[in-house]
Protein backbone atom coordinates (compact mmCIF):
# COMPACT_ATOMS: atom_id res chain seq x y z
CA UNK A 1 0.00 0.00 0.00
CA UNK A 2 1.33 3.68 -0.88
CA UNK A 3 0.02 7.07 -0.14
CA UNK A 4 -1.24 8.79 -2.81
CA UNK A 5 -2.63 12.03 -1.43
CA UNK A 6 -1.80 12.97 2.12
CA UNK A 7 -3.94 13.84 4.97
CA UNK A 8 -2.72 18.17 4.52
CA UNK A 9 -3.48 17.68 0.63
CA UNK A 10 -6.73 16.12 1.25
CA UNK A 11 -7.03 19.11 3.84
CA UNK A 12 -6.80 21.65 1.51
CA UNK A 13 -8.79 19.68 -1.26
CA UNK A 14 -11.88 20.46 1.41
CA UNK A 15 -11.01 23.93 1.97
CA UNK A 16 -11.07 24.56 -1.45
CA UNK A 17 -14.60 22.27 -2.22
CA UNK A 18 -16.20 24.27 0.51
CA UNK A 19 -15.14 28.16 -1.10
CA UNK A 20 -16.53 26.56 -4.60
CA UNK A 21 -19.64 25.50 -2.52
CA UNK A 22 -20.42 28.78 -1.06
CA UNK A 23 -19.21 30.78 -3.90
CA UNK A 24 -21.96 28.70 -6.72
CA UNK A 25 -24.96 28.88 -3.71
CA UNK A 26 -24.29 32.35 -1.58
CA UNK A 27 -25.91 32.74 1.58
CA UNK A 28 -28.30 29.96 0.50
CA UNK A 29 -29.56 27.45 2.93
CA UNK A 30 -27.90 24.01 1.66
CA UNK A 31 -29.35 20.48 2.57
CA UNK A 32 -26.42 17.97 2.34
CA UNK A 33 -27.25 14.58 1.55
CA UNK A 34 -23.55 12.33 2.24
CA UNK A 35 -24.24 8.46 0.82
CA UNK A 36 -23.35 6.10 3.19
CA UNK A 37 -20.40 4.95 3.86
CA UNK A 38 -17.75 5.99 1.92
CA UNK A 39 -18.61 9.77 2.67
CA UNK A 40 -18.90 9.87 6.28
CA UNK A 41 -15.46 11.61 6.13
CA UNK A 42 -15.28 14.12 3.67
CA UNK A 43 -18.94 14.90 4.52
CA UNK A 44 -17.39 15.23 8.40
CA UNK A 45 -15.34 17.80 7.21
CA UNK A 46 -17.00 19.34 4.31
CA UNK A 47 -19.59 20.54 6.53
CA UNK A 48 -17.87 21.92 9.40
CA UNK A 49 -16.40 24.37 6.60
CA UNK A 50 -19.57 25.08 5.29
CA UNK A 51 -20.19 28.60 6.61
CA UNK A 52 -24.15 29.59 6.61
CA UNK A 53 -26.99 27.09 7.20
CA UNK A 54 -26.93 23.54 6.42
CA UNK A 55 -28.81 20.71 7.22
CA UNK A 56 -27.28 16.69 6.76
CA UNK A 57 -28.89 13.96 5.68
CA UNK A 58 -27.89 10.73 4.30
CA UNK A 59 -28.95 7.72 2.28
CA UNK A 60 -26.73 4.46 1.44
CA UNK A 61 -26.14 2.87 -1.59
CA UNK A 62 -23.34 -0.20 -2.05
CA UNK A 63 -22.75 -2.28 -5.69
CA UNK A 64 -21.76 -5.49 -3.84
CA UNK A 65 -17.88 -4.91 -4.45
CA UNK A 66 -16.84 -7.31 -0.93
CA UNK A 67 -13.04 -8.14 -2.65
CA UNK A 68 -13.83 -7.30 -6.03
CA UNK A 69 -12.23 -3.87 -7.07
CA UNK A 70 -15.36 -3.44 -9.96
CA UNK A 71 -19.18 -3.00 -9.25
CA UNK A 72 -22.02 -5.35 -8.96
CA UNK A 73 -25.60 -5.26 -8.59
CA UNK A 74 -26.60 -1.48 -7.08
CA UNK A 75 -28.46 -1.38 -4.20
CA UNK A 76 -30.06 2.03 -2.76
CA UNK A 77 -31.70 2.72 0.51
CA UNK A 78 -33.59 6.75 0.01
CA UNK A 79 -35.87 5.89 3.51
CA UNK A 80 -33.74 8.49 5.49
CA UNK A 81 -34.54 11.89 3.18
CA UNK A 82 -36.25 13.75 4.93
CA UNK A 83 -38.68 15.99 2.69
CA UNK A 84 -36.42 17.85 0.23
CA UNK A 85 -39.36 20.47 -1.09
CA UNK A 86 -37.86 23.65 -2.01
CA UNK A 87 -34.57 22.75 -0.33
CA UNK A 88 -30.91 23.51 -1.89
CA UNK A 89 -29.68 19.56 -2.35
CA UNK A 90 -26.03 19.02 -2.28
CA UNK A 91 -25.26 15.05 -2.80
CA UNK A 92 -21.85 14.15 -1.64
CA UNK A 93 -20.00 10.96 -2.27
CA UNK A 94 -16.70 9.81 -1.90
CA UNK A 95 -15.50 8.73 -5.32
CA UNK A 96 -17.03 8.82 -8.85
CA UNK A 97 -15.99 5.92 -10.67
CA UNK A 98 -18.55 4.18 -13.20
CA UNK A 99 -20.79 7.23 -11.73
CA UNK A 100 -23.44 4.98 -11.50
CA UNK A 101 -23.97 5.43 -7.94
CA UNK A 102 -24.62 9.26 -8.17
CA UNK A 103 -26.82 8.70 -11.52
CA UNK A 104 -29.27 6.54 -10.27
CA UNK A 105 -29.80 8.67 -6.19
CA UNK A 106 -30.06 11.93 -8.18
CA UNK A 107 -32.46 10.62 -10.49
CA UNK A 108 -34.41 10.29 -7.31
CA UNK A 109 -33.92 13.29 -5.78
CA UNK A 110 -34.61 15.29 -8.85
CA UNK A 111 -38.11 13.88 -8.40
CA UNK A 112 -38.72 15.30 -4.81
CA UNK A 113 -39.58 18.67 -5.38
CA UNK A 114 -36.00 20.34 -4.61
CA UNK A 115 -35.61 23.53 -5.51
CA UNK A 116 -32.03 22.51 -7.04
CA UNK A 117 -29.59 19.36 -6.92
CA UNK A 118 -26.24 19.25 -7.73
CA UNK A 119 -23.21 16.63 -6.26
CA UNK A 120 -19.80 16.90 -5.22
CA UNK A 121 -16.98 13.88 -4.85
CA UNK A 122 -13.69 13.91 -3.26
CA UNK A 123 -12.32 11.74 -5.91
CA UNK A 124 -12.81 11.38 -9.94
CA UNK A 125 -10.97 8.56 -11.15
CA UNK A 126 -9.93 8.69 -14.76
CA UNK A 127 -11.57 7.18 -17.36
CA UNK A 128 -13.70 4.93 -16.48
CA UNK A 129 -17.28 6.85 -16.25
CA UNK A 130 -20.36 4.75 -17.44
CA UNK A 131 -22.76 8.14 -17.58
CA UNK A 132 -23.31 11.15 -19.52
CA UNK A 133 -23.45 12.95 -15.74
CA UNK A 134 -20.47 14.57 -14.32
CA UNK A 135 -20.47 16.15 -10.74
CA UNK A 136 -20.95 19.68 -10.25
CA UNK A 137 -17.67 19.50 -7.63
CA UNK A 138 -14.69 17.60 -7.92
CA UNK A 139 -11.96 17.28 -5.30
CA UNK A 140 -9.14 15.25 -6.79
CA UNK A 141 -9.08 13.74 -10.48
CA UNK A 142 -7.24 10.35 -9.68
CA UNK A 143 -5.85 7.66 -11.72
CA UNK A 144 -7.66 4.24 -12.52
CA UNK A 145 -6.29 2.75 -9.00
CA UNK A 146 -8.21 1.34 -6.22
CA UNK A 147 -7.71 3.39 -3.30
CA UNK A 148 -8.75 3.47 0.19
CA UNK A 149 -8.57 5.77 3.86
CA UNK A 150 -10.22 8.84 4.18
CA UNK A 151 -13.77 6.92 4.54
CA UNK A 152 -12.85 4.28 1.33
CA UNK A 153 -12.87 0.74 2.19
CA UNK A 154 -11.48 -2.43 0.70
CA UNK A 155 -14.12 -5.64 1.76
CA UNK A 156 -14.73 -3.32 4.83
CA UNK A 157 -11.59 -2.53 5.78
CA UNK A 158 -9.36 0.79 6.04
CA UNK A 159 -11.63 3.52 6.42
CA UNK A 160 -10.37 5.36 9.35
CA UNK A 161 -6.56 5.75 7.44
CA UNK A 162 -6.73 10.05 7.58
CA UNK A 163 -4.77 9.88 3.89
CA UNK A 164 -5.61 8.32 0.36
CA UNK A 165 -3.58 4.96 -0.20
CA UNK A 166 -3.63 2.68 -3.30
CA UNK A 167 -3.63 -0.73 -3.18
CA UNK A 168 -1.04 -3.07 -4.17
CA UNK A 169 -2.01 -5.63 -6.51
CA UNK A 170 -0.72 -8.44 -3.61
CA UNK A 171 -3.44 -6.67 -1.30
CA UNK A 172 -6.06 -7.28 -3.88
CA UNK A 173 -7.91 -10.24 -3.06
CA UNK A 174 -8.63 -11.20 -6.87
CA UNK A 175 -11.35 -13.69 -7.49
CA UNK A 176 -12.14 -13.72 -3.85
CA UNK A 177 -15.02 -15.91 -2.85
CA UNK A 178 -16.37 -13.07 0.19
CA UNK A 179 -19.65 -12.01 -1.21
CA UNK A 180 -20.42 -10.27 1.79
CA UNK A 181 -21.65 -6.99 1.10
CA UNK A 182 -19.20 -3.39 2.53
CA UNK A 183 -22.04 -0.97 2.39
CA UNK A 184 -21.00 2.41 -0.17
P1 LIG B 1 -19.69 3.99 -8.97
O1 LIG B 1 -21.16 3.75 -8.81
O2 LIG B 1 -19.05 2.97 -9.90
O3 LIG B 1 -19.34 5.40 -9.37
O4 LIG B 1 -19.02 3.65 -7.61
C1 LIG B 1 -19.09 4.52 -6.57
C2 LIG B 1 -18.85 3.78 -5.28
O5 LIG B 1 -17.97 2.68 -5.45
C3 LIG B 1 -18.17 4.72 -4.33
O6 LIG B 1 -19.13 5.38 -3.54
C4 LIG B 1 -17.31 3.77 -3.53
O7 LIG B 1 -18.06 3.28 -2.44
C5 LIG B 1 -17.01 2.63 -4.42
N1 LIG B 1 -15.66 2.74 -5.04
C6 LIG B 1 -15.36 3.01 -6.32
N2 LIG B 1 -14.02 3.05 -6.51
C7 LIG B 1 -13.47 2.78 -5.32
C8 LIG B 1 -12.10 2.68 -4.86
O8 LIG B 1 -11.11 2.87 -5.58
N3 LIG B 1 -11.94 2.39 -3.54
C9 LIG B 1 -12.98 2.19 -2.68
N4 LIG B 1 -14.28 2.29 -3.07
C10 LIG B 1 -14.51 2.57 -4.38
MG1 LIG C 1 -19.54 4.83 -1.56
Amino acid sequence: MHTLLTAAQLSEGIDRLARDVRQAYGDCPLTVVGVLTGSVVVVSDLIRRLEGPVRLSMVWASSYRGTATRAGRLDLRLDLLPDLTGQHVLLVDDIFDSGRTLEAILADLRGRGAASVRSLVLLRKQGRAEVAIEPDFVGFDIPDLFVVGYGLDYDGAWRHLPHLAVLDADDIVTGGASTADSPG
